[in-house]
């Protein structure tokens, strides 16, 4: 990875008569790093910086106090930055510097990034108290001995001297071995799973402010680890959408409040009616094409091309030979592929024979549970399907662009008995 820290000195030097702004202050780093390196080693390092909506997002609703403030994966501190930006400052320079220095902790394992961390830190107080009016006039001073919670280390083998009464971070995102250290997670797990298990387990008093992939609140695979820490985590869940305009992944922002009750991680929202757990078994179909050896019983075949959606089915064209049990109507098939941006986030169809069928698996099929009136729960549930209210709450729930057995089957519909 290129020096950041030299590049962002360089182009001090060279723009000497350029303004000290928010802009060189806030945005430069991120575009120079961005520019000077490659997604695939900003990737292999987790180096994806958070900028103004995405902090606006996750302080929305958080009180800003001067207290110890945490942040384990620093970077060179766009979101610790975007924090303190919003503190009132004392009366002078010098004694914002030193309250600074005693509440500021962060850990990050790039030394470039420390040193231009500490440099920002100092470079925001100049912008606040006007020290300096072009970048040629700044005095850098030799900020090594200072903010010594500023530290070059493994967050999980660095304790701040002070318990911090905020935990702030953007975590790495990348896949990585856990080692098979942890009872919810064997083999490759997202990075950021680890550490916000980590910070939890470690900083159980503090609030926890965390900017998450969309994976760890949806995906069944993260299940365990929210079963894990969501009846102590006190936590709150907000869905924010794509992470910026250059980064193609989903996130959700997390506020673990020690002081409420709250058990938001695992949140579904839920109204009055029945869940649909209750009434029917949700599975996905279990024939893969390319896959598969082509023996067994042949049975009509359903795929997501030969569901329309919205139909009524009693037979189609296709038939498959599988060694999988087939599924026996009625039932009701969904499309898996569903993206946020669909208007109706569960495309639905009845099967409404009792012809037996083999399911493509990029269907998802309920099949009630033996209730005398199998046609009627299916078309309540696909009247739930097609509402404003179901893809509201599938998109609250989950932005990732396939429907998951999990979710469908802890929705709450106005149906059954
Ligand atoms: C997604 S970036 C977030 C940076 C910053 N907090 C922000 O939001 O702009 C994650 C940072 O964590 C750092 N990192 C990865 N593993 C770490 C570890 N074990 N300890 C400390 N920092 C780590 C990476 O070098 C990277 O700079």
């Amino acid at each position: 990875m290129k020096d950041i820290y030299k590049l962002f000195m360089s182009y001090l030097m060279e723009h000497k008569d350029d303004p000290l702004s928010r802009d060189v202050v806030f945005n430069l780093p991120y575009q120079l790093l961005r520019s000077e390196n490659g997604v695939s080693v900003l990737r292999k390092r987790g180096a994806f910086f958070s900028g103004d909506n995405l902090v606006d997002f996750l302080l929305r609703d958080v009180p800003i106090v001067k207290a110890g403030i945490y942040d384990p994966a620093a970077g060179c501190g766009d979101l610790l930055l975007r924090y303190l930006d919003k503190l009132e400052l004392a009366a002078s320079f010098r004694e914002t510097m030193q309250e600074w220095e005693s509440i500021v902790f962060a850990a990050e394992l790039e030394p470039s990034f420390v040193k231009l961390l500490k440099l920002r830190i100092w470079l925001l107080l100049c912008l606040k108290y006007h020290v300096v009016t072009k970048l040629g006039e700044l005095v850098i001073p030799d900020l090594k001995k200072r903010f010594a919670g500023v530290v070059c280390r493994d967050a999980f083998k660095y304790l701040p001297e002070t318990m911090p009464t905020i935990v702030i971070m953007n975590p790495p995102f990348q896949q990585v071995d856990s080692k098979s250290i942890y009872s919810w997670g064997t083999g490759k797990v997202s990075y950021a799973a680890i550490f916000l298990y980590e910070m939890y387990k470690r900083f159980p008093k503090s609030r926890i402010l965390a900017i998450l992939p969309d994976v760890l609140r949806s995906g069944s695979r993260y299940e365990k680890l929210r079963t894990t820490v969501a009846p102590d985590l006190e936590s709150a869940v907000r869905v924010y959408g794509r992470f910026d305009k250059k980064t193609d992944i989903d996130v959700f922002v997390l506020d673990h409040r020690p002081d409420m009750r709250q058990r938001v991680l695992r949140n579904v929202g839920r109204k009055q009616g029945r869940m649909i757990c209750h009434d029917f078994d949700v599975h996905v179909g279990s024939v893969v094409p390319h896959r598969d050896t082509l023996k067994g019983r042949s049975c009509y075949f359903l795929t997501a091309d030969n569901v329309p959606p919205g139909s009524n089915i009693i037979r189609v064209k296709e038939k498959t030979k599988s060694v999988h049990k087939p599924v026996k109507g009625p039932f009701v098939v969904l499309r898996r592929t569903s993206s946020p941006s669909d208007k109706i986030r569960c495309v639905s169809s009845i099967v409404s024979s009792s012809h037996d069928f083999h399911l493509d698996n990029h269907l998802i099929y309920l099949k009630p549970r033996g209730h005398k009136s199998e046609l009627k729960l299916c078309q309540d549930v696909c009247k739930f399907f097609s509402s404003q209210e179901c893809s509201d709450i599938v998109s609250r729930l989950i932005r990732c662009r396939h429907l998951t057995v999990r979710i469908i089957r802890n929705l709450t519909y106005k149906g059954g008995k």
